[in-house]
């Protein structure tokens, strides 16, 4: 690199003008970036709006295939669908997890019959069926890990039956990707991808989304830590993430996001693997209440979004898809 000082060197220059500050763009944000997450309930003809996230909604499936069909649209390229179940149907051990008629499983066949082309990723994890709200099951107090791993293996070949692309584990078990991965390639699922969620952050910023899908009223004193890592930990992360792309993950999840952009930066340095940020539920409401009551422009939201570019994301979960999605097709017209 050639080293002038200034006068010489002015790197103002760089900046003075809309189109040589977007010739000299390092980074942008693409529809071929978003994943948007969506919340299914059952019912028909019903979108129930979503108290801790202001314009999110819970949607029966014929509304879900509408906003996938959207999607399409608007050219994203991946949905992923998390399930609010009924009180009535959760119990200790998370049974309906792996019932193929279940709701995840009856919102991806509704959405792959009218979307084909379209992504689908399903989060592997029973907190949205067990009555506690952890994502398994507890002996004796304490989350088991294999006896879960056992019932996840279950969970992902059922839902790769429904037509889901792209399953995602959440549940943060050890050996959870290895054993998955091997029962979808038993049940004859070989391209079926695993996205693992392969640094996953016992995170307050979660706090929305549990409310969401109704799960983690009641999940005890040390809440998801025994399972999800501790926001203290940098070299754990990349263990964690080395061992699942060992045990056969195709992408790996950093989570949450914008507070976590050292590790997503690490891991796509360290591994040069597809890796995706998921800016969170807590992110997504911050920002939108923000913007909403005039604390800051609405341009904070792509640049939260650009910032995961920057940080080495090949794509990112945000709630904010669509809204991205319409701007970014404005812009271009
Ligand atoms: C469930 C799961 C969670 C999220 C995605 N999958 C919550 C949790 O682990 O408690 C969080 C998503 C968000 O906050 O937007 N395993």
């Amino acid at each position: 690199m050639v080293q002038q000082t200034f006068p010489h060197t002015r790197l103002r220059r760089l900046r003075q003008s809309a189109s040589v500050r977007q010739l000299t763009a390092e980074t942008a944000v693409s529809v071929n970036d978003l994943i948007w997450p969506l919340f299914v309930i059952e019912g028909d003809n019903h979108q129930d709006p979503i108290a801790s996230m202001p314009g999110v909604y819970r949607h029966t499936i014929d509304k879900l295939v509408g906003e996938a069909q959207r999607a399409v649209s608007l050219g994203i390229n991946a949905i992923a669908i998390f399930p609010k179940i009924d009180a009535a149907l959760k119990d200790e051990v998370g049974s309906l997890a792996t019932d193929e008629t279940n709701l995840v499983c009856r919102a991806v066949r509704a959405v792959r019959a009218a979307c084909p082309g379209l992504s689908i990723i399903c989060d592997v994890a029973l907190d949205p069926f067990t009555s506690h709200g952890h994502d398994g099951v507890l002996q004796d107090g304490i989350i088991a890990n294999d006896e879960t791993v056992a019932i996840l293996q279950q969970q992902a070949v059922a839902q790769a039956r429904a037509g889901c692309d792209i399953i995602a584990p959440s549940d943060m078990m050890d050996g959870r990707i290895g054993a998955i991965r091997h029962a979808l390639d038993d049940a004859g699922f070989a391209d079926v991808l695993i996205l693992s969620y392969a640094a996953k952050y016992a995170s307050a910023f979660y706090g929305p989304f549990r409310d969401a899908v109704g799960a983690g009223k009641s999940l005890g004193g040390d809440g998801k830590k025994t399972y999800q890592m501790a926001p203290s930990n940098r070299q754990e992360a990349m263990r964690e993430i080395a061992m699942d792309i060992q045990e056969g993950a195709d992408m790996v999840m950093v989570k949450p996001g914008m507070p976590y952009l050292d590790i997503l930066r690490e891991a796509k340095t360290t591994f040069g693997m597809p890796t995706f940020a998921y800016q969170v539920s807590g992110e997504y409401s911050m920002l939108r209440h923000a913007v909403d009551n005039g604390l800051m422009s609405a341009e904070a939201i792509m640049e939260a979004l650009l910032c995961f570019k920057r940080a080495g994301a090949d794509g990112i979960l945000t709630y904010f898809a669509p809204d991205i999605a319409s701007h970014l097709a404005e812009e271009s017209k």
